[in-house]
């Protein structure tokens, strides 16, 4: 069992694939892009695997796959089937901008995943289009059903909540009326380098004017589903919640089959929570989402032993702060951290 200095259980790593993505949404990359690693910089999927065993030793049981969008990696399926079968690992997971579900799900249920959590901002064609500079949303909803038609499950949708995108939260509650969805709103998060300082350099830059607490947004959907006939969104005790390996609080529309959950990073402190480990693209052990220090675990991937792996994990472990101290802005962006 891994333990950080604070005491905390450290049982889960997110694994990057790629800083590369098939859509550019406006909190998360520049509109020209970011320079894209080589490939001569990025992990091999066989690094990858000799550090997740390694890691899976130490104590890691769950392992969650990241972008960048890592359905745009080549090869993906097979790794997450050789991931899959790696003894000790509990479960995998993936987490997706949706896009390439439609053509990807059947492939990657039959090689084992059943966990698929897709980012999606808005369910209005035109807005979506927006927020991710000309992706589909259509393109998204086939990739939702195929999950389920594949038999996928939990199914959950990730979405950033973001004052100045105006976001439709009821139009997302009606999407768990039928199916068997989770909808999770995320409170916007001071990540990457334009965001925090209130530079201005977009209309979604991250300010406290943009901020939306897991709070107001409860209310919103109260309120909203109150007037609209769809009644008031219940707490749910953690047996009846969707598993998951973060600190989410899920909800239940009466009668709805899915649920609605909030994820507040910032309004509730959650950091005396914090179980995890992020592993970069390009290589880099990063204990905590806000704060800056990396550990270089390529180089040792590429020339050193077991043992110094082990070694790194273990100051990866010593090195997490006890908490993200309300941090605005990092050197690097989301796409690049693995989000
Ligand atoms: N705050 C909150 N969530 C974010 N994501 C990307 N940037 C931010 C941010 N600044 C989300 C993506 C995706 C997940 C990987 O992280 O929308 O759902
Ligand atoms: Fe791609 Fe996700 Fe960033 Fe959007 S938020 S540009 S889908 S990595």
């Amino acid at each position: 069992m891994a333990t950080d200095s604070y005491g905390r259980r450290i049982d889960y790593l997110r694994i990057s694939l790629t800083d590369r993505c098939n859509l550019r949404c406006v909190y998360c990359m520049p509109k020209e892009g970011v320079p894209w690693r080589d490939h001569a910089e990025i992990l091999s999927f066989e690094e990858i695997e000799r550090f997740a065993a390694i890691a899976v030793e130490e104590g890691i049981s769950k392992i969650r796959l990241t972008g960048g969008e890592p359905l745009v990696r080549r090869g993906v399926v097979d790794h997450i089937r050789r991931l899959k079968a790696m003894t000790g690992l509990e479960e995998i997971a993936l987490t997706t901008n949706g896009i390439l579900l439609g053509k990807y799900a059947e492939q990657l249920a039959r090689a084992g995943l059943t966990r698929v959590n897709i980012s999606l901002d808005s369910l209005d064609p035109k807005v979506f289009s927006r927020i991710t500079r000309g992706g589909r949303l259509s393109e998204v909803l086939v990739g939702i059903e195929a999950a389920l038609a594949a038999g996928m499950g939990p199914v959950k949708l990730n979405t950033v909540v973001i004052r100045a995108l105006n976001q439709d939260l009821l139009a997302f509650a009606r999407l768990t009326l039928n199916r068997p969805l989770h909808v999770r709103f995320i409170e916007y998060m001071p990540v990457g380098r334009t965001h925090g300082v209130g530079c201005g350099v977009s209309q979604t830059d991250w300010s406290k004017a943009n901020f939306v607490s897991a709070e107001e947004i409860l209310e919103r959907l109260s309120k909203e589903g109150t007037a609209a006939g769809l009644g008031e969104p219940r707490p749910l005790e953690s047996e009846q919640a969707p598993g998951g390996w973060g600190p989410a609080r899920y909800y239940k529309f009466p009668q709805a089959e899915g649920t609605v959950c909030v994820i507040s990073p910032l309004s509730h402190h959650f950091c005396g929570q914090c179980n995890r480990l992020r592993l970069t693209a390009d290589g880099r052990l990063r204990p905590c989402l806000f704060a800056d220090e990396e550990i270089d675990v390529k180089s040792v991937l590429r020339s050193g032993n077991d043992e110094e792996l082990r070694r790194l994990i273990g100051i990866a472990l010593q090195s997490k702060p006890e908490n993200h101290g309300m941090r605005l802005g990092t050197g690097r962006g989301m796409s690049q951290i693995g989000g």
